[in-house]
């Protein structure tokens, strides 16, 4: 009996706190990643995007999956593909995240990854994150440790989500198939500007943390300066340019109708991850 869900990038950002909100429910949980350790009481199997031989194992006795890319690979199409296709003839619903915006033109990879899961056949939901909250304590933790966040936002404004709202609104989709057909665009509840959120960085760490608006070039080579690949980087600045333009401070209700709670704000966010932010 297949009555189990594979959670791609388990020990990730969104992948552990889905993998715990699903055993919080009774789900049987099957927890992906290349090192294929257990998370929490669930299950670990090895997973690669480009190890074919890893599918089958994984996709084993389920019959649900949470399908994402894991940070620092820009080829969706390539990479995404062969595990979608591997999961459709299994006839596995399949949950995929995505990010907001990417429907706004059809020849966005991660759109066209998108239209691919609308034409399977399977049952599917898709879920646009915005900007996560937790990116402050992962890609701009050396900013705000030098106390100075610099990135090519402009003054344009987010409405920065929650890892967990995300993995909550995952775990909704996971387990009943009310919202099966339709896709998310999933934010937080404020739209904030950067230097805003700084500010309530610093406030809650008790650290001074200001904003400072680069240019994309500056940024790509403060990142390749620390090592990020020059394909990555370029990819990083690039998404930043929906930002400048405004279009990521859209407030939508999609985390409140998938959880039947209101999402959490960054400064909840900031007082919940106080230790990462100030180790
Ligand atoms: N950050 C944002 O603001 C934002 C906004 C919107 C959308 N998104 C999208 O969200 C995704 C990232 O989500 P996230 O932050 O939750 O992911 P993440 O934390 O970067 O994912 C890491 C997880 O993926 C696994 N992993 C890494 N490389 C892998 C590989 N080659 N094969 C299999 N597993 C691998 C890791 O375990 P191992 O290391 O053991 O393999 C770990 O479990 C990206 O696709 C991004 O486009 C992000």
């Amino acid at each position: 009996m297949s009555n189990k869900i594979l959670i791609l990038g388990a020990t990730g950002n969104v992948g552990a706190p889905l993998v715990k909100a699903l055993i919080a429910k009774g789900e049987k949980v099957k927890a992906a990643s290349r090192a294929g350790k257990p998370v929490d009481s669930a299950e670990g199997v090895v997973f690669s995007y480009t190890d074919s031989a890893t599918f089958g194992p994984a996709l084993e006795g389920v019959d649900r999956a949470y399908i994402m890319l894991a940070s620092g690979n820009v080829d969706s199409i390539a990479l995404l593909t062969p595990v979608l296709e591997a999961a459709y003839e299994r006839k596995v619903k399949v949950v995929f995240q995505s990010a907001l915006g990417v429907d706004a033109d059809d020849s966005i990879p991660y759109r066209q990854v998108e239209i691919a899961i609308e034409k399977s056949g399977v049952p599917y939901v898709i879920l646009r994150p915005n900007w996560f909250s937790d990116n402050f304590h992962t890609y701009w933790k050396a900013g705000i440790d030098h106390g100075q966040i610099a990135v090519p936002a402009g003054d344009g404004k987010s409405s920065f989500i929650d890892a967990r709202d995300i993995a909550e609104s995952a775990a909704a989709a996971l387990t009943t198939n009310t919202f099966d057909g339709r896709a998310f665009n999933l934010t937080g509840p404020e739209a904030l500007s950067y230097a805003e959120a700084a500010a309530i960085i610093a406030r809650t760490i008790g650290k001074p943390v200001g904003y400072s608006a680069i240019s994309d070039e500056a940024f790509i080579a403060m990142l390749t300066g620390v090592g990020v690949p020059a394909d990555y980087a370029g990819f990083l600045a690039s998404i930043f340019y929906p930002v400048r333009e405004g279009w990521t401070a859209a407030v939508t209700t999609d985390v409140e109708t998938l959880t039947g709670k209101a999402p959490r704000s960054v400064e909840t966010y900031a007082k919940d991850h106080i230790a990462a932010l100030n180790g």
